[in-house]
């Protein structure tokens, strides 16, 4: 949840350490610091309450002296509220050693009190001081060897942590270390750097290498060593970044949202990119494993938040074209109740980020348990496609707004190709050429869409902004996007919003809708199925006949809908597994123009981190 960022090499390092928080920002928001080794050998440091900008007027009103070893935090508080107190980097060893921290140390408490039996005084609520308390007295206590002391204290830690620390002694050296939460090595030419993604160091360089899990890293400008908790060296695996600075940059957008809205046909012909060949659609990361779908009885999709609305998108698909049972299981539920689960299912994980902590356990639960994993991640490097059988990488580009919009369709447009391969290479599917040509033309389509509906949905919105609740109905692959839309608006825009399967409505919902209730509703195309359309438009009817007012997305042409709907929103033709694509955009424009018309920050709502890397 947090973000951090390290670096050692000839460079004043303030600065670097400043960019890469403003990348990392998106994943924690409520304060930031930095400490830097200065050029006299002493610790300087800076932490402030409040957003990243808090911090930077500071060091321009009052700079560091600079020096070119530094680490940085960008904070979502866990323990101890948002205060400039609790704020990272926290110090010990006399205020020569500067630690900062990402996840929850599960035993600091115990911790805690042998410090303060130690005399140790503590001047925060966090985790984190209980950790550089620890490292500042096995530090003192072994003469001055910090990666000696660093080892020996993660080796006491529990739970989730990355920690990186530095010693004034030692300019030149940034220690880290990962435990089930995030670290990354990016590699320059005489210089280094640590980030919790590629986004800390994107602007100096693309060359990267992935830490595993319980792994120990050491930088210096010239060298980068890497152990594990026991010390013994490993190799990290190397890896080149894929996009580039002006990729996580606003570029002129209002908002990283309203970039990311409007990248989606990009982010979903780059994630069908060769991965359609002679009419069919063959995954090549999957080659080779076709066992993975082959003797299965079931498939369970395991995700949280919009990427789980995106596995019930995927369970239609692949129940459809592979023939194969599918549950979608909320991943923080998933472990904590004895799942039926072996070597016959496929445990499917969807993560943006690659780091959500419930996503990651799930994934490590079901393989412990003997399933076969997949994940579908838009991260490189991240940790739950390392910890699974075989990845599909969504190739959104770096999502920085804390609302998902690309990677959601990207996480569609994956499990679309994962279920006409599983199709194919289960025997299941005879003839795909209708699908794949209706994939293939689908990033023309959503840009249709956006065109076509953006004003039309922006001005919708500014006149809902006093709206205190919204409704959003779908059926079928409806249902999910019903929910997505309410999610959208949730989170950006503090309105209350629910989402309902529109079958549902006569068992309890309908009591909501009194006259004036917005209800967004998704009529899917009469072609594929008359009777579920029928279905809806008399849902339509039954809650207009209650005043409710009525906002319906329906494909162009759909007539039956114009008597009962005050608003229409149209969306191109597509095939019935398609649809959610297009179906989507107007309501994340809905939700974003509303947070906007509001006065509300799009890219960063209130309480929330984009990346949950605590459980
Ligand atoms: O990185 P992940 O895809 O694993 O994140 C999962 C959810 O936390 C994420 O989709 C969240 O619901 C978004 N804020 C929704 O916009």
């Amino acid at each position: 949840m947090c973000g951090i960022v390290g670096y050692v090499g000839p460079r004043p390092s303030q600065d670097i350490l400043l960019a890469g928080l403003a990348r990392l920002e998106y994943r924690g928001y409520d304060s930031a610091g930095v400490a830097v080794i200065d050029g006299d050998g002493a610790l300087g440091v800076r932490k402030k309450a409040g957003k990243l900008a808090v911090l930077r007027d500071s060091l321009v009103d009052a700079p560091l002296p600079d020096g070119s070893t530094g680490i940085g935090h960008t904070r979502w508080a866990t323990h101890g509220g948002p205060t400039d107190g609790n704020a990272h980097p926290h110090l010990a060893d006399h205020d020569k050693l500067a630690v900062i921290h990402n996840g929850i140390i599960e035993n600091f408490s115990a911790l805690r009190d042998e410090l303060l039996a130690d005399g140790v005084v503590f001047r925060s609520e966090t985790d984190t001081e209980v950790a550089a308390a620890l490292l500042g007295r096995e530090y003192a206590g072994n003469g001055g060897d910090l990666q000696r002391a660093f080892r020996s204290v993660v080796n006491r830690l529990e739970g989730a942590f990355t920690l990186l620390a530095m010693h004034q002694d030692h300019p030149g050296l940034v220690v880290g270390a990962r435990r089930n939460s995030p670290l990354v090595i990016g590699l320059g030419e005489g210089e280094n750097f640590l980030g919790s993604d590629v986004a800390a160091f994107i602007e100096y360089t693309r060359k990267a290498l992935a830490i595993g899990q319980d792994q120990i890293v050491s930088i210096t400008p010239d060298a980068v060593t890497v152990t594990d908790f026991a010390g013994t060296p490993v190799d990290p695996e190397p890896f080149d970044v894929s996009w580039d600075a002006a990729a996580a940059e606003k570029g002129g957008w209002s908002s990283f949202m309203a970039k990311e809205v409007a990248e989606q046909p990009e982010a979903v012909a780059n994630t069908i990119r060769g991965r359609i060949q002679d009419g069919q659609v063959v995954i090549p990361e999957l080659d080779g494993l076709d066992e993975l779908f082959i003797g299965i009885n079931r498939v369970i999709i395991t995700a949280c938040g919009t990427a789980s609305y995106a596995a019930l998108v995927g369970k239609y698909a692949i129940e459809q074209w592979a023939r194969v049972a599918v549950d979608v299981e909320l991943a923080h539920e998933f472990r904590y109740r004895d799942p039926v689960i072996g070597a016959d299912t496929l445990v499917v994980s969807i993560s943006q980020s690659g780091e959500t902590m419930d996503t990651l356990m799930a994934v490590k639960y079901a393989r412990e348990r003997g399933a076969r994993t997949l994940s579908i991640c838009n991260t490189q490097g991240a940790t739950i496609p390392r910890e699974s059988d075989a990845v599909v990488y969504t190739h959104a580009g770096p999502e920085v707004a804390v609302a998902s919009t690309k990677a959601f369709s990207a996480q569609i447009t994956a499990l679309l190709l994962l279920g006409l391969h599983m199709g194919r290479v289960r025997g299941a599917v005879a003839d795909a050429s209708v699908d794949v040509d209706e994939l293939a033309a689908l990033p023309e389509k959503i840009a249709k869409v956006l065109e076509s509906e953006q004003e039309h949905v922006t001005q919708l919105a500014g006149w809902m902004a006093d709206t205190r609740s919204v409704l959003f109905l779908g059926r079928h692959v409806g249902y999910p996007i019903a929910l997505e839309g309410a999610l959208k608006l949730k989170e950006i825009s503090y309105i209350h919003a629910e989402g309902f399967a529109a079958g549902e409505l006569k068992h309890g919902p309908i009591a909501l809708i009194e006259p004036g209730q917005p209800v967004f509703v998704l009529v899917p195309s009469p072609r594929h199925s008359a009777l579920v359309h029928s279905k809806v438009v008399s849902n339509i009817q039954e809650i207009r006949a209650r005043g409710a007012r009525v906002i319906v997305i329906a494909e162009e042409g759909d007539v039956a809908v114009l008597p009962f709907a005050d608003e229409v929103i149209r969306i191109p033709l597509a095939g019935a597994m398609f649809e959610p694509l297009l179906a989507v955009v107007p309501l994340q424009i809905f939700a974003m123009a509303l947070a906007t018309a509001k006065g509300l920050d799009v890219d960063q709502p209130r309480n929330l981190a984009k990346s949950v890397t605590v459980e």
